[in-house]
């Protein structure tokens, strides 16, 4: 699924970093990152957490960019290519095709909630660690703090009569509890638990603007949307533009709607 909108990501990551620049660097802050530190962004996408993280760093520190879904990390490739302590590696985030405790810290900006087991991927993670090194996740809090998002899905589900994505399928919004999120970092052997909530607003030119950005991003939006007959598709958009229109705030260059994260993070303090 993610391969199908690599090219998305990495045409746009400018714009999903201006949304994240700030949460971005609370994340980094709590991994607690080193000149010479050994780093891995896993369920990497195209790979900014893990750039701005190879600046922390510097070049005598090492970050492996890794993910599932092998155009990512093709793309993840291409944007550190001028930064020659950052490799890539394809692997699932509940398999790590790494040694035990070879990175002084591992991130997962907005990949975990789309795990199948949470808490095994953060004990996967743990593995990877070294006996003090620090975790840190980011995961979109609710849908209703999300309407960016949130009301993309709430267009493509209403048009159909059904929840999207599907009950089963893991969406961006599985892991928007702050205590069920600290308990799954618990539950993956992890210490010293905290997680903090941020606001991440999402400012574009104008609503068509956010249409034109955000379906091609969220993964299971852009393929159902793909798949549809043309008149099925402008129905959503013209329900979503109606939707954006009211949860929108005017700035002075464009418009804002509400976006919050939550960044949790742990450490692992036993060998
Ligand atoms: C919402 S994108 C986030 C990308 C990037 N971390 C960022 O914040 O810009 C989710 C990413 O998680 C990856 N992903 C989903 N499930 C995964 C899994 N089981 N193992 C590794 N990566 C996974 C997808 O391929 C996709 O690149």
């Amino acid at each position: 699924m993610w391969d199908s909108v690599a090219g998305a990501w990495e045409r746009n990551a400018d714009s999903v970093d201006a949304q994240l620049t700030h949460a971005t660097g609370v994340m980094l802050d709590a991994a607690r990152l080193a000149g010479g530190d050994g780093v891995l962004d896993i369920a990497c996408g195209a790979g900014s957490a893990g750039i701005a993280a190879a600046e922390r760093v510097g070049a005598s520190g090492r970050v492996v960019l890794a993910d599932d879904a092998p155009m990512m990390v093709e793309a993840a490739a291409r944007r550190s290519a001028g930064l020659p302590q950052v490799g890539t590696l394809v692997c699932d985030l509940a398999s790590i095709d790494a040694p035990d405790a070879s990175f002084d810290a591992v991130l997962c900006r907005h990949g975990l909630m789309f795990a199948e087991d949470h808490g095994a991927a953060v004990a996967e993670a743990r593995r990877v660690l070294r006996p003090g090194g620090g975790y840190v996740a980011m995961t979109w809090d609710s849908r209703a703090a999300n309407p960016w998002l949130g009301l993309l899905m709430d267009a493509v589900g209403e048009q159909f009569g059904v929840p999207f994505p599907p009950p089963g399928i893991p969406g961006p919004f599985a892991l928007d509890d702050p205590d069920r999120l600290a308990d799954v970092l618990r539950a993956g052997g992890l210490d010293d638990v905290d997680v903090t909530r941020i606001a991440t607003p999402m400012r574009t030119a104008s609503v068509d603007t956010w249409w034109e950005l955000v379906p091609q991003l969220a993964g299971p939006v852009a393929i159902a949307l793909a798949g549809m007959e043309e008149d099925v598709r402008d129905a959503i958009r013209a329900r979503a533009l109606g939707y954006a229109a009211e949860a929108a705030r005017a700035t002075g260059d464009g418009i804002e709607m509400d976006g919050s994260v939550l960044v949790a993070s742990g450490q692992r303090t036993a060998a």
